[in-house]
């Protein structure tokens, strides 16, 4: 059993917790992932590292309550256990010879884009953020970017906080001006990544891309998490979850992570009823 030593809550619908795993904190690298179970008989989802310390052996995850198994991980308070949290799994983010790199951030994917910036940021790159929200209340981690980054810019759909727009709106003029980024790394919305391929593309700018499909067991075994990349299958969490934006076929990609929407909206009704009658 894994023992959550910390939580809180980031925004109404992302939830932050340091978890003890001593052995996932001690290899766990910026880019990977975990699978967690929250129960003995619940289902296996992936989360990010979001963070970890090899001294007190904790990792980090930052999620979104956006279903069934995210609400009950919720319901889980410091001192209480996960059943299962294994890693760290996937590639962790390849940082070899980058000088100067872009971290573009949508909604809950800036936890993951986080420790990338983090992780540049620490070995002497010059990192330039964009992060984007719906709105203000769902601002995350705002701070953490600052100290990571040389420039951020943060951007809302609505305009209540930083910049109206989206993220590749500040992203294309930025490129515009030659900033002479070695990379720029993408994570969030499908949507959001293909747009930042293509604002990217006229460029000429490397882009790389995490990606985040359906995934089951998370050793390339069950094929779950196959995508097309380059015109080949390839599965996220061995090959991935970073790719070569260039290469992607995102219009695939989107189409297969709605294939489960009713199952999932079904599972997600099933635990609020749960909670409700708890609370009753
Ligand atoms: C490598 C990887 C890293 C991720 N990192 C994070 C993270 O750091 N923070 C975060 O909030 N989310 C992250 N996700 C997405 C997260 O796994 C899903 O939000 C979670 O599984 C939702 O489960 P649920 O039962 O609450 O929701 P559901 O109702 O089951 O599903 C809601 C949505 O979550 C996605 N989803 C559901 N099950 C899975 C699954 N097994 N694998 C992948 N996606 C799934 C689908 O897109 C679906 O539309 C990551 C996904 C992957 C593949
Ligand atoms: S999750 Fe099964 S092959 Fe990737």
């Amino acid at each position: 059993m894994y023992k959550i030593v910390y939580k809180k809550s980031l925004n109404p619908t992302v939830t932050l917790m340091d978890v003890e795993a001593p052995l996932v904190a001690r290899k766990a690298e910026a880019g990977q992932f975990i699978i967690l179970r929250v129960d003995a008989d619940g289902e296996r989802i992936p989360l990010t590292v979001a963070g970890y310390d090899r001294a007190r052996g904790t990792v980090r995850i930052i999620f979104q309550i956006v279903g069934g198994t995210t609400a009950l991980l919720n319901e889980k308070n410091v001192g209480d256990s996960i059943c299962d949290f294994v890693g760290p799994l996937g590639n962790a983010t390849k940082t070899d010879g980058l000088k100067k790199v872009c971290v573009v951030g949508g909604g809950v994917g800036c936890a993951i884009a986080l420790p990338v910036a983090q992780k540049l940021h620490s070995l002497g790159c010059e990192v330039h953020s964009i992060i984007g929200f719906r709105s203000k209340d769902l601002l995350i981690l705002e701070d953490e970017f600052k100290t990571a980054s040389a420039k951020l810019t943060i951007m809302t759909d609505d305009g209540s906080y930083g910049e109206k727009g989206l993220v590749t709106e500040p992203l294309k003029t930025a490129l515009e001006r030659g900033e002479n980024y070695d990379e720029v790394i993408a994570i969030g919305p499908l949507v959001m990544m293909k747009f930042v391929v293509a604002t990217c593309k006229p460029f000429g700018v490397k882009t790389v891309v995490s990606m985040n499909p359906i995934m089951i067991d998370g050793t390339g075994m069950c094929g779950g998490c196959r995508l097309t990349v380059n015109g080949k299958t390839k599965f996220a969490c061995v090959d991935g979850p970073e790719f070569d934006g260039y290469e992607v076929d995102f219009d695939e990609a989107m189409l297969r992570g709605g294939m489960y929407r009713d199952f999932e909206r079904h599972a997600y009704d099933k635990a609020c009823n749960l909670f409700r009658k708890e609370v009753q």
